[in-house]
């Protein structure tokens, strides 16, 4: 049932609700899913057997630049080398519960890591949806970690060995752009795409509000975050990038669902077009961050409508407080993988 669902953010495993909702109910599919490259604790979808995972080596402690200890590509153990594979094997898990709640040629946007997407649209085929095209969301800055081998060699005591690798580099280019797959749940064989906008209205995409100065956009995403926009999580989406896909591909009062609503972006995009949304999330201190952000926004809504001041009471203004000191205390930083 989606009423117990819709314009709430839900606290808990997405898995436990997403075969409540109505069948072929859902518009957009519009979810930043855990990436598997290990960000942090949420984003461990592997059988992990070295409990260094996200602590520090002796090495690290003190250091700005490495507060957490990634599984290099390489991997730890053989068992490692399937991280991939139980990767996919998950999107299996909750995309099968997906499919059946989407409206024929209804559109899906997931976001995932450039080294783990290929596991999420292949787990996304073989479940039946169709790969539309990829889109590249472009950021305006990367962070960038690249170590200097020669410093390393240094360290060793290697003198010569650095001199020979001067100017080489531990490390990748700088992870500017963030890959978004774009899917649609297939409408009836023999039927038309037209026929299905009609009965379904799904299929057709709006590019004239989606314009770019006066242009049609292309599948480079250049967005980022406005000033006053608060960060709470640390993969967090710009407003103005959800905005624009949940435009291009729904009308007022559609519904869009995200499984993986992190501090809630998907939510207020959602309500400040005038869409219905269906969000998840597991972990309690972002669920409540994702609320509070939610209802704040909702009362800057209700203000815009009818001119009234914008007041919060005093317990919403706390529990924002709350939670966006306890995501501080756990020192989140913005993606940087
Ligand atoms: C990449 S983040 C989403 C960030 C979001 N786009 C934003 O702008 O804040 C993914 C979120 O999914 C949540 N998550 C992971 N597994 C989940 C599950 N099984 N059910 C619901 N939420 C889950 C994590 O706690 C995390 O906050």
């Amino acid at each position: 049932m989606n009423d117990n669902y819709i314009d709430k953010i839900t606290h808990g495993d997405c898995h436990k609700f997403l075969g409540e909702l109505d069948n072929e109910s859902i518009d957009l599919f519009l979810s930043d899913i855990p990436y598997g490259i290990c960000l942090d604790e949420w984003d461990v979808l592997h059988s992990n057997t070295n409990s260094a995972l996200l602590g520090q080596s002796p090495a690290q402690i003190g250091k700005s630049g490495f507060k957490r200890r990634g599984k290099p590509i390489n991997g730890w153990s053989q068992a490692d080398r399937n991280i991939g594979n139980e990767y996919r094997e998950w999107c299996k898990t909750w995309g099968a519960l997906v499919y059946p709640k989407m409206k024929k040629g209804a559109s899906l946007f997931v976001f995932s890591g450039r080294r783990t997407m290929h596991q999420a649209i292949n787990a996304f085929e073989s479940l039946g949806f169709l790969l539309k095209d990829m889109l590249a969301w472009k950021k305006q800055s990367a962070h960038h970690r690249a170590q200097r081998i020669s410093i390393v060699f240094e360290r060793r005591g290697l003198n010569t060995e650095a001199q020979k690798w001067e100017g080489w580099r531990l490390g990748n280019l700088a992870p500017i752009f963030e890959p978004i797959a774009w899917f649609v749940k297939p409408y009836k064989i023999g039927g038309t795409i037209t026929d299905n906008i009609l009965e379904n209205e799904q299929g057709a995409i709006n590019l004239d509000e989606c314009s770019i100065n006066g242009s049609s956009p292309t599948n480079l995403l250049e967005f980022d975050f406005r000033a006053n926009e608060k960060r709470i999580h640390e993969a967090q989406k710009p407003l103005s990038l959800i905005e624009f896909l949940i435009k291009l591909t729904t009308k007022e009062n559609q519904i869009v669902l995200d499984p993986f609503i992190g501090s809630g972006t998907t939510a207020v995009a959602a309500k400040r077009l005038y869409r219905h949304f269906i969000g998840f999330e597991i972990d309690e201190l972002f669920y409540k961050a994702a609320t509070a952000r939610l209802n704040e926004e909702m009362k800057g809504l209700q203000y815009q409508t009818e001119s009234k001041p914008l007041r919060l009471t005093l317990f919403e203004k706390q529990e924002t407080y709350h939670a966006i000191k306890s995501l501080k205390r756990m020192r989140i930083k913005p993606r940087t993988a």
